[in-house]
């Protein structure tokens, strides 16, 4: 038995049928960047977000870079990014010259901490080398971040709140969708997210019509009224026609059946795996797309012990993610660490992250609950 992370083949032979009709529509269409189904999947996005714009672009990393661009955030500014997240959150902030500000996380969500945030904005700005401008909070592995809280700092601390929602589309919270706080928000449409295509997406969300805008130009090399007048100097990020269509497929598997197989085998998962494992916690109006389903263990010796016996059952698992950003060699030498970042470490260690994507079948479900609790009882009656 070989069992995927995340099963985009599996997904494929569901979804052939209309995938393929969309395919070939469009090799006929040959509008092949920027057509009309660019347009139709954006106002879809923005109906089920209840957002007033969407704007699409080539991937989700081009998306937060065109974010902080238009909102003139570059060299000397502060912003905040968890120290626990893809190398994209903090790389956006580094591209626009602004100095990324690393915070800690919480344990049992993942996603920012909002004490360590007040910590570290209140040590920036009394060292005063960088002005705080922005706070980047990650929807980590699918669960919208606490934003409750981080919207009313944000707002008192005069802070633009940005939604990396790469991971998050999907979720939810308090009913409104992931990927609709903030000042704004961005999606990534890279293929293993909850939402992707067949190569590289990403989009910009907002209610603010004059961001919404500047994102326009900047997506097509600074684009004034016409295409073929530029007004400033923008990127070639747009998304293509093809994975337009492909989107447009998915997000309706997506809404219709995949959140909620995600969720029911989550559900199992953390009723049958053995307690000494600490599983996701989804706090009473959250709701997660479960981009991964991932669980931490007691120390980093169990963690890789069962990586490895996992693989050998042919049950793939992947470490999201092994290196805290402060660690990362890019960042190594920098020294915008005000504050302890032990809780990213020590998730760094113990987590793992382990196949329930919607296209597992119910055996194979029962197979990894069975094998991880083997797992487990033989590393303990060992030690
Ligand atoms: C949290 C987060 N932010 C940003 C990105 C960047 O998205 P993309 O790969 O589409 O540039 C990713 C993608 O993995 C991500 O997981």
């Amino acid at each position: 038995m070989q069992i995927q992370l995340r099963d985009l083949k599996r997904q494929y032979i569901k979804l052939k049928r209309k995938i393929n009709r969309e395919i070939s529509i469009q090799m006929m269409n040959t509008d092949f960047i920027m057509g009309k189904p660019v347009e139709i999947l954006e106002t879809k996005l923005s109906d089920f977000l209840s957002v007033n714009h969407s704007v699409s672009c080539a991937n989700g990393t081009d998306a937060l870079v065109m974010v902080l661009r238009a909102w003139g955030v570059g060299a000397g500014d502060a912003v905040f990014v968890p120290d626990f997240t893809f190398f994209a959150t903090a790389e956006a902030v580094s591209l626009v010259g602004a100095t990324p500000i690393f915070v800690d996380v919480e344990l049992d969500t993942f996603n920012i901490s909002i004490s360590s945030l007040k910590l570290a904005y209140d040590i920036t700005l009394k060292k005063g080398l960088v002005i705080p401008k922005v706070v980047i909070a990650v929807d980590l592995f699918g669960l919208p971040a606490d934003y409750d809280n981080l919207t009313d700092f944000c707002r008192y601390k005069r802070l633009k709140l940005l939604e990396d929602g790469a991971q998050g589309f999907g979720g939810e919270l308090h009913s409104k969708k992931a990927c609709s706080f903030g000042d704004a928000a961005t999606t990534s449409f890279f293929p293993a997210k909850p939402l992707g295509c067949y190569g590289d997406g990403g989009a910009v969300f907002t209610n603010d019509d004059k961001l919404a805008e500047l994102i326009k130009s900047l997506r097509a090399h600074g684009m004034g009224s016409d295409r073929y007048e530029n007004i400033r100097i923008g990127y070639n990020s747009r998304l293509d026609t093809i994975q337009a269509r492909i989107l447009l497929v998915k997000f309706d598997a997506l809404i219709k059946f995949e959140l909620k197989k995600s969720n029911l085998i989550a559900s199992k998962y953390n009723e049958k795996l053995d307690d000494r494992i600490i599983k996701p916690s989804i706090s009473p109006g959250y709701y997660s797309s479960f981009a991964q389903y991932t669980i931490r263990l007691s120390d980093s010796k169990l963690r890789d012990y069962l990586k490895t016996e996992l693989s050998s059952l042919g049950i793939q698992s992947q470490i999201y993610y092994p290196i805290p950003l402060h660690m990362q060699a890019a960042y190594k030498e920098s020294d915008t660490n005000p504050v302890p970042l032990l809780n990213s470490i020590e998730l760094s260690n113990t987590c793992l992250s382990i196949p329930a994507h919607p296209y597992l079948t119910k055996l194979e479900v029962d197979y990894i609950i069975k094998s991880v609790n083997r797992i487990l009882e033989r590393f303990y009656s060992k030690t």
